[in-house]
């Protein structure tokens, strides 16, 4: 780490201390200790305030710098572009945001439309006012319900926690905004229906059906659903769940939205996207994090053709378009440094490397679940991997909150940072996260695993 900066850390500390306010977290403990200042970043690792090394298997905490940390090429295509043109309203064009679009575009058969915003909660927003008005434009304002999932997220904002399924993100932020309507998740470890396999994931999706009946088929516009659950416990869909899913909302005329805020743009390996491996065929795709590994902030709202005609079919009628505009979704260093991230991603052959990591990945945690019974299961998808910890296997009681990040701040001491299900679902905040970014080697991985594995021993005996 740069010296001058070692020098002046304890002023950068003491700054932050008197006045940062820090995201998701409890602020009583830095009256007394120091909050962590991450200063560098390398590939997989970063480098605290005090030069201690980390290895990072979260990708910047919340899976985002999906092709580490230091490119200096992103780094210089975001300057040249800011020099070029840093910024002009979207009603007009720029020339990385048609460039971004056609290459996100070439990697989405059947969507065509591309609406940049800044944060993955707002692309959200974008999705959910579409539906709105297409119901108004269409539907005589009925078909306005957006139905959305237990344990999902889908943002910050009061709108998107309105389609927040987890009830701890939730709480003491009501009333929320009327029109969302919540059906039961799909993880099977955490059974609803005394089903397996296919049977149980057909099961699950009749459940959305059951809700859409009960509130009426032409009062429900839209569902929106996470393709793999992140924060609400790293919930892989069973077998049989999308294609139900998709018939459903075929059968009743609603659009499908998925958010892929975290699985988007290589997360899950193979494809590019989450959906992707489900075969499913959405109308609204929503991402951010990954978009640009975090180098700039970016997020997209993206639409198939059939949306998008809704949004123009006459010129006389003063309400007939998207009325809606993001200041900052104008920003060119987003799809400069978007269009960047995925050259990386296809010339280092990064799709392929997160699912032969991945798999790497799940074999070992699974390894560690034959050493540790309190690993109660391991799910996930390319390098996007959960283990949601147990008191007791056969009741599955999930181990107390206080226990699991104990495992986690057991590994930030040990130099790895990892992650936990975080205030999402009361009394289950008990699954540790792990997204490692997706250069990540078998080294990379071992030493993940060898600190989960110490942690797990010295917090469980
Ligand atoms: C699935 C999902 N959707 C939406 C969001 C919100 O994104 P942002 O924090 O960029 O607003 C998140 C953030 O964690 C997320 O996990």
């Amino acid at each position: 780490m740069d010296g001058n900066l070692l020098n002046d850390i304890e002023k950068v500390v003491d700054a932050d201390r008197a006045h940062v306010w820090h995201h998701l977290i409890q602020h009583q403990p830095f009256q007394t200790g120091a909050p962590k200042i991450i200063v560098e970043g390398k590939g997989m690792r970063v480098w605290d305030q005090h030069g201690k090394e980390h290895i990072d298997a979260v990708s910047g905490g919340v899976w985002t710098v999906n092709v580490g940390y230091g490119r200096e090429r992103i780094a210089n295509a975001i300057r040249d572009q800011l020099i070029k043109l840093p910024y002009f309203a979207g009603s007009a064009g720029s020339i990385p945001g048609a460039m971004f679009s056609e290459k996100l575009i070439s990697k989405m058969p059947g969507m065509s439309r591309v609406y940049f915003t800044n944060s993955g909660s707002e692309a959200n927003e974008k999705a959910f006012k579409m539906v709105r008005q297409i119901a108004h434009k269409r539907y005589g304002g009925k078909k306005y319900k957006i139905l959305y999932r237990e344990r999902d997220y889908h943002g910050s904002t009061i709108g998107t926690m309105s389609a927040g399924g987890q009830d701890e993100r939730n709480a003491q932020y009501g009333p929320f905004a009327p029109g969302f309507v919540r059906v039961p998740h799909c993880l099977e470890y955490r059974a609803q229906w005394d089903l397996t396999g296919e049977e149980y994931g057909i099961a699950a999706a009749n459940a959305i059906e059951e809700v859409i009946l009960a509130e009426g088929p032409d009062t429900v516009g839209a569902l929106c659903l996470e393709p793999v659950t992140a924060g609400g416990g790293v919930i892989t869909p069973p077998e049989g769940y999308w294609p139900r899913v998709q018939e459903i909302c075929r059968k009743y005329d609603i659009l499908l939205h998925i958010d892929e805020v975290v699985c988007g743009v290589g997360r899950t390996g193979t494809h590019w996207f989450g959906y992707q491996h489900y075969g499913v065929e959405p109308d609204f795709v929503t991402m951010a994090k990954g978009v640009a590994s975090g180098y700039a902030a970016i997020a997209c709202c993206v639409t198939n053709e059939k949306v998008f005609d809704m949004f123009k079919d006459d010129i006389e009628d003063p309400l007939n378009y998207f009325r809606d505009i993001s200041t900052f979704g104008g920003c060119t260093a987003g799809p400069a440094a978007a269009l960047e991230n995925v050259a990386i991603i296809e010339e280092e052959g990064l799709l392929e490397n997160t699912t032969k990591m991945g798999d790497y990945m799940m074999d070992q945690l699974n390894a560690l679940a034959d050493k540790h019974a309190v690993i109660g299961q391991v799910r996930g998808k390319g390098l996007f991997l959960g283990a949601e910890l147990v008191s007791d296997r056969a009741s599955k009681e999930p181990v107390p909150e206080k226990q699991a990040q104990a495992v986690v701040a057991d590994c930030m001491a040990q130099g790895t940072i990892i992650g936990v299900t975080n205030r999402s679902i009361p009394g289950f905040n008990n699954t540790l996260c792990f997204s490692p970014a997706l250069i990540s080697t078998k080294d990379d991985i071992d030493q993940i695993v060898a600190s989960v594995d110490e942690a797990l021993g010295r917090v469980f005996g």
